[in-house]
């Protein structure tokens, strides 16, 4: 079983959208395809058209009431397409789960359970737009992180920290995140501001950048707005065809490598809280949130993953080379505004 985190701290990049499409095209390759919600907005599940407010349960009896992830899981429209869904109460789990220790690790955990019964070949984690107590455990859990950027001014300065935070999670993990990609998303090839953040990232990025991209294309939105995936509301669209490409582009990666041991399956670390508990940094006035106003979403996660003990190694991952951080430049300031860019 793959678990794979689709982060990104920015809102509105298309994170949802290709949790749900992207899982959507595995489905119809015949994988057996599990997508979780961890975005309190719980825009994935309305994506799938699950009845939010129906009673049944969700990633937060999973995350705060320890309810086996088995028992949230519901069914969508596809057959090889399953949900575990989220709900508004999540917004409160990082409060909730303050005191917890091993909070960081809860749906690591709970995953772990779910590889031993082989139900599911991938799991893609939609995760929320902050570096918090949710994305934490988004990013613990996954073996890989795929990271979806829109072409826009200050795209790649945003991704700094989320890669930052990878490194350190790789360095105190048993078996911490590999980046599996960037994709290009919400892509407007017209523009030449799309260009220019495109042709940055391949440049610093490499082969990391997917080939493939997804454009901007109106079916997409409209399929999430009747709670469909792309392929069921529009096969033949550009969206559909764009997000195929992804997953066969993805596949073709992991041909021939065989699947993880998935991080969810290595045995938890215990942990130890020592670091002040993420939600009350963030919450509280004066506390470590406030202290760095430039970059306040970032401090909660950082000293989450200072909480993870250093049960492993020294060594990253072969594939990571230390010497070759994945820091994006700084950005370039464009000579012109970004609205102005546009054909
Ligand atoms: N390629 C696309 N073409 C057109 N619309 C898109 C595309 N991708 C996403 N959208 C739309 O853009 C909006 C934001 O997308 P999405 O919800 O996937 O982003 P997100 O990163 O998950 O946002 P958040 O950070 O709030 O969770 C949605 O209305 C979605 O339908
Ligand atoms: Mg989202």
């Amino acid at each position: 079983m793959r678990v794979v985190a689709v982060m990104n701290q920015k809102g509105g990049v298309g994170k949802t959208t290709t949790t749900c499409n992207l899982g959507a095209a595995f489905a119809r390759r015949g994988t057996r395809v599990l997508v979780i919600d961890l975005d309190p907005q719980a825009h994935l599940s309305l994506h799938l058209d699950h009845d939010v407010n129906g009673g049944k349960p969700s990633i937060y009896e999973v995350l705060v009431e320890g309810l086996p992830i088995e028992q949230a899981i519901a069914l969508t429209a596809s057959e090889k397409l399953a949900l575990v869904p989220a709900h508004i109460d999540l917004a409160s789990a990082e409060l909730e789960l303050a005191g917890e220790i091993g909070r960081e690790t809860i749906l690591r955990n709970a995953l772990a359970e779910l590889a031993a019964r082989d139900l599911y070949d991938l799991v893609l984690i939609d995760c929320p737009p902050s570096l918090g107590l949710l994305s934490l455990n988004g990013l613990t859990a996954a073996d890989e992180v795929l990271i979806p950027l829109q072409a826009e001014f200050f795209a790649l300065h945003g991704i700094s920290r989320l890669t930052d935070v990878m490194e350190k999670l790789r360095r105190r993990l048993k078996r911490g995140p590999q980046l599996l990609g960037i994709v290009l998303c919400r892509m407007q090839a017209t523009t030449r501001l799309a260009r220019e953040v495109e042709e940055e990232a391949r440049r610093h990025f490499g082969a990391r950048v997917f080939q493939a991209t997804i454009r901007q294309n109106v079916r997409l939105a409209e399929a999430s707005s009747h709670g469909q995936t792309v392929f069921a509301y529009d096969a033949a669209s550009q969206g559909a065809k764009d997000y195929a490409a992804l997953a066969a582009e993805v596949a073709k990666c992991w041909e021939g490598a065989a699947a993880p041991a998935s991080a969810a399956a290595a045995p938890a670390a215990p942990t130890v809280a020592t670091a002040p508990p993420p939600s009350s940094a963030a919450g509280s006035a004066g506390g470590a949130g406030s202290a760095a106003p430039s970059a306040p979403e970032t401090a909660p996660l950082a000293a989450a993953a200072t909480a993870v003990p250093a049960a492993v190694p020294a060594a990253l991952p072969a594939a990571l080379p230390a010497t070759a951080p994945l820091r994006p430049p700084a950005p370039r300031r464009s000579p012109r505004r970004p609205d102005a860019s546009a054909n």
